[in-house]
């Protein structure tokens, strides 16, 4: 990508840094409180094995809501799209991330999609294995696999936080089980659920998945991890729903398939061309973060990388 070779990602990193100061850090869940506001890191990757850098982008941070689009693609490879789409619907809420409202009163009688909480710990609970802890441990190797990183883990105090905390989380999943979308235990589902959103990574782990969405699912030793036919479900899903009840103005703005986490991340996708690694946790009132959504805007405007 010729183009990025003479972009000063520096500037427009700095440019966007201003942006931090209209949103927060996200306080509903022990020690993502403690994320420095000001802090902004970008990382690119191109198909031919460049980065391109700036700021915070080896800062470690907790993927939260991104691990979602990863669970669902090991959960597609374990069950198959018609069984996964039997329990969660493919179409955008238009509610907040952790809306409760419509799972009682929607005559779907099961999540909007994937990207919300309901959706994706039902979607958590579809991972194979033979307990709670088998079942995790091939979700981690997964998205060891993907971000080609061995090292990635569990930050286990914001994990343990999370688990004594997400009532609200734990009540979905007991309505869920009570409709018959999740089969097995509930403790077991929210579990790998909580632990899959304390993984920690940092903006270049994020960049590497989006540089996997962007290959269609081949790793850069050219294995190919996951069909295609998932892949362009997952970023179809990631277009629609992943900034949750923004995703329409973030798809005509940005018009990249991206996906936010309340850790602060952003991963997003030029297909064919790039991965996105973006952390910045001041988030907007939607649960996304203010500073990354604004580069990305910039950036999309910038290098006309918008898919339609
Ligand atoms: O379950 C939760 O609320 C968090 N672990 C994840 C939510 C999240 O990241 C929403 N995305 N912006």
């Amino acid at each position: 990508m010729e183009a990025l070779k003479t972009m000063d990602l520096n500037a427009l990193l700095e440019k966007n840094r201003a942006f931090t100061s209209l949103g927060k850090v996200a306080n509903y869940i022990p020690e993502l409180d403690k994320a420095n506001p000001n802090a902004f890191g970008v990382c690119i990757m191109d198909l031919e094995g460049n980065e391109y850098c700036a700021g915070e982008c080896n800062e470690k941070f907790t993927i939260q809501s991104i691990s979602k689009i990863v669970t669902l693609m090991l959960a597609l490879l374990d069950n198959g799209k018609e069984y996964v789409f039997s329990k969660v619907g493919m179409e955008p809420s238009g509610d907040p991330f952790n809306s409760i409202r419509k799972l009682e009163t929607s005559s779907r009688k099961k999540p909007y999609n994937p990207m919300i909480n309901a959706g994706a710990i039902a979607v958590s609970s579809m991972i194979k294995g033979d307990d709670g802890r088998d079942k995790f441990n091939r979700l981690l190797d997964f998205f060891r696999k993907i971000m080609e990183d061995d090292s990635i883990d569990v930050n286990y105090k914001i994990y343990i936080g999370e688990s004594e905390t997400g009532n609200r989380n734990r009540s979905m999943g007991y309505f869920l089980k009570s409709e018959g979308i999740i089969k097995g235990e509930v403790e077991e589902a929210l579990d790998v659920y909580f632990k899959q959103c304390s993984i920690e990574v940092t903006a270049k782990n994020i960049a590497k998945l989006g540089l996997f969405l962007a290959r269609n699912g081949v790793t850069s030793t050219g294995e190919q991890v996951v069909p295609y036919k998932i892949i362009r479900i997952i970023k179809t899903l990631m277009f629609t729903c992943g900034m949750y009840d923004k995703s329409g103005e973030f798809a005509v703005k940005v018009g990249l398939p991206s996906k936010s986490g309340v850790g602060g991340g952003i991963v997003s996708v030029v297909p064919g061309k790039l991965g996105i690694g973006i952390y910045a946790p001041a988030l907007d009132e939607k649960g996304n973060s203010v500073a990354g959504t604004k580069f990305l805007e910039d950036f999309a405007e910038m290098f006309d990388f918008r898919v339609l």
